[in-house]
């Protein structure tokens, strides 16, 4: 056992002393300060990270003991409806705390929402209004060109390809980034054309298995989707892969997508605890992930590539 697993438990075995002396003051005296007592010891509980069970063990431990010690049989229904109010003090910090996890959870909701109107609103942006402007300098130039040389307009010619080229390109990333075909036919459709896109700009060789059937609710399927935007992106960028692959099945009630590439891999744990090398996409994962209750695993070895294995629990 180390030095800090020591420190824990003698802490653990301090507030279990001061459960049981506080549980017998409140049984005995019955006074309010003797409850507030519960409360800062739950208190603390939570801050040391034992949990609702741990403080059930204690609980129960501390009752036998005083129950036997002050041994007042005529008293035991009120001593025990004393012990069960004291528990319950002692347990509210988890229940404020459980509740404040309940509205980061649909803060993160709400902001997945926005986010995704946001993402909409520059997808229609970069569609529309760039897309405008490509038409509008199409047609400037072919008013030029009335007045070029025949030379000079096979030159200008050149630079009107380009620009349907960027055009092209403009659309396909603005489909990219909010795709209609996720919302009209669903993740997979999505995905294929995600990836041929990704596969033909990054020279990458990407595969999509799927088995999954039928529709997910919208969220799920744009959280999905997302996550593996951002998966595939980071592949394009950090991992020098020249192979993906990406798995989606339904099993027991849980949808798993799996991400693997055979790139160069990183030392996950100690880059995701380093403030100056984190990025926002993992973490933006694990927070889109949270919002639907679901969990990311990421398993990468130097040299070996990474597999990034998403889990999400779902009802068809
Ligand atoms: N597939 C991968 N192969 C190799 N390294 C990876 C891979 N995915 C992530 N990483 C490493 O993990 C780090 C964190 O990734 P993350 O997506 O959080 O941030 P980022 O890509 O650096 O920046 P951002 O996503 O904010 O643009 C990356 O900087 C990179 O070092
Ligand atoms: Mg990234």
């Amino acid at each position: 056992m180390n030095v800090s697993q020591n420190i824990q438990k003698d802490q653990t075995r301090d507030l279990e002393r001061a459960y049981a002396r506080a549980l017998e003051d409140y049984l005995s005296s019955g006074r309010e300060d003797a409850l507030q007592s519960a409360y800062e010891i739950g208190r603390t509980a939570l801050a040391d990270g034992l949990g609702v069970l741990e403080m059930a063990a204690m609980h129960h431990a501390a009752l036998a003991q005083v129950l036997q010690r002050i041994s007042r049989p005529a008293s035991l229904k009120q001593d025990l409806d004393r012990a069960q109010e004291f528990f319950g003090e002692s347990l509210s910090p988890y229940e404020m705390a459980h509740r404040g996890f309940r509205d980061a959870i649909s803060a993160l909701h709400r902001l997945n929402e926005t986010l995704e109107q946001e993402i909409q609103r520059i997808a229609h942006a970069v569609h529309d209004e760039a897309g405008q402007l490509l038409v509008a300098a199409r047609l400037a130039m072919s008013g030029v060109a009335r007045d070029l040389s025949p030379s000079l307009q096979g030159r200008l010619q050149e630079v009107v390809t380009i620009l349907d080229q960027v055009e092209k390109q403009l659309r396909r990333l603005s489909h990219e980034l909010r795709p209609t075909i996720l919302d009209d036919l669903g993740l997979v459709p999505a995905l294929q054309f995600l990836t041929e896109g990704i596969s033909r700009r990054a020279e990458l060789s990407i595969r999509l298995h799927s088995s999954l059937e039928g529709r997910y609710a919208p969220n799920v399927e744009t959280v999905l989707y997302r996550i593996i935007q951002e998966a595939l992106t980071n592949v394009t960028k950090h991992a020098r892969a020249k192979n993906v692959e990406i798995q989606l099945t339904n099993f027991a009630k849980n949808l798993h997508c799996l991400v693997h590439d055979d790139g160069v891999g990183f030392d996950a744990p100690s880059v995701l605890s380093c403030k100056e090398r984190r990025g926002l996409g993992l973490v933006g994962i694990r927070e889109r992930l949270i919002a639907v209750g679901g969990t990311l695993q990421i398993d990468s070895v130097v040299g070996r590539g990474t597999e990034l294995l998403v889990k999400i629990p779902v009802e068809k």
